[in-house]
C-alpha cells in the first residue's frame, strides 16, 4: 500500500506522518489476510487509532496557528473518524476484524487527505502566521 503519491500534500512532516498511517495500516493490513491472533490485530488497530489522534493535533494547531476558517469543519471529520477507529478497537476485541473495515479506513485516508488536508495546505501557504497580541 504505502502512501500514494498523489496524496502528496508538500509539507514533509504532514507527509511523513501520512506516510506513517499508511504503513501502520498496511502492516494490519497483512494481519488480517494472514488470520493473526486476535490481540496481534487490536493492538495494530489501537496503534493507529493512537497516531491518528497525535496526527490530528499536530494538523489542528498548525491550521489555528493560522488561523485556517475551515477549521471547525475539518476539525469535525477528524473527531468522526477518532470515534469510529475506537469503536473498531473496541469491537476487535470481540469479534475477528474483517477486511471491509481496513477498506473503511483507507477510503477515509484517501478522501480525507486528498480533499481536506490538500485544501488546508494550499490555504495556509497563503496565510500569514497569526501573532498572538501581547
Ligand atoms: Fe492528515
Ligand atoms: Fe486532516
Amino acid at each position: 500500500m504505502g502512501l500514494p503519491a498523489e496524496l502528496l500534500v508538500g509539507v514533509h512532516e504532514i507527509d511523513e506522518q501520512h506516510g506513517m498511517l499508511f504503513d501502520i495500516l498496511e502492516k494490519l493490513q497483512g494481519m488480517v489476510k494472514g488470520r493473526n491472533d486476535w490481540s496481534a490485530v487490536y493492538f495494530a488497530l489501537d496503534e493507529l487509532a493512537h497516531f491518528t489522534r497525535t496526527h490530528f493535533v499536530v494538523e489542528e494547531a498548525l491550521m489555528r496557528v493560522h488561523d485556517y476558517p475551515e477549521l471547525e469543519q475539518h476539525r469535525a471529520e477528524h473527531r468522526l473518524f477518532s470515534e469510529r477507529l475506537a469503536q473498531l478497537a473496541a469491537q476487535a476485541v470481540r469479534e475477528d476484524v474483517s477486511l471491509s473495515v481496513i477498506g473503511f479506513i483507507e477510503d477515509w485516508l484517501v478522501n480525507h487527505i486528498g480533499a481536506s488536508d490538500k485544501a488546508y495546505v494550499a490555504c495556509l501557504r497563503t496565510m500569514p502566521l497569526r501573532v498572538a497580541a501581547a
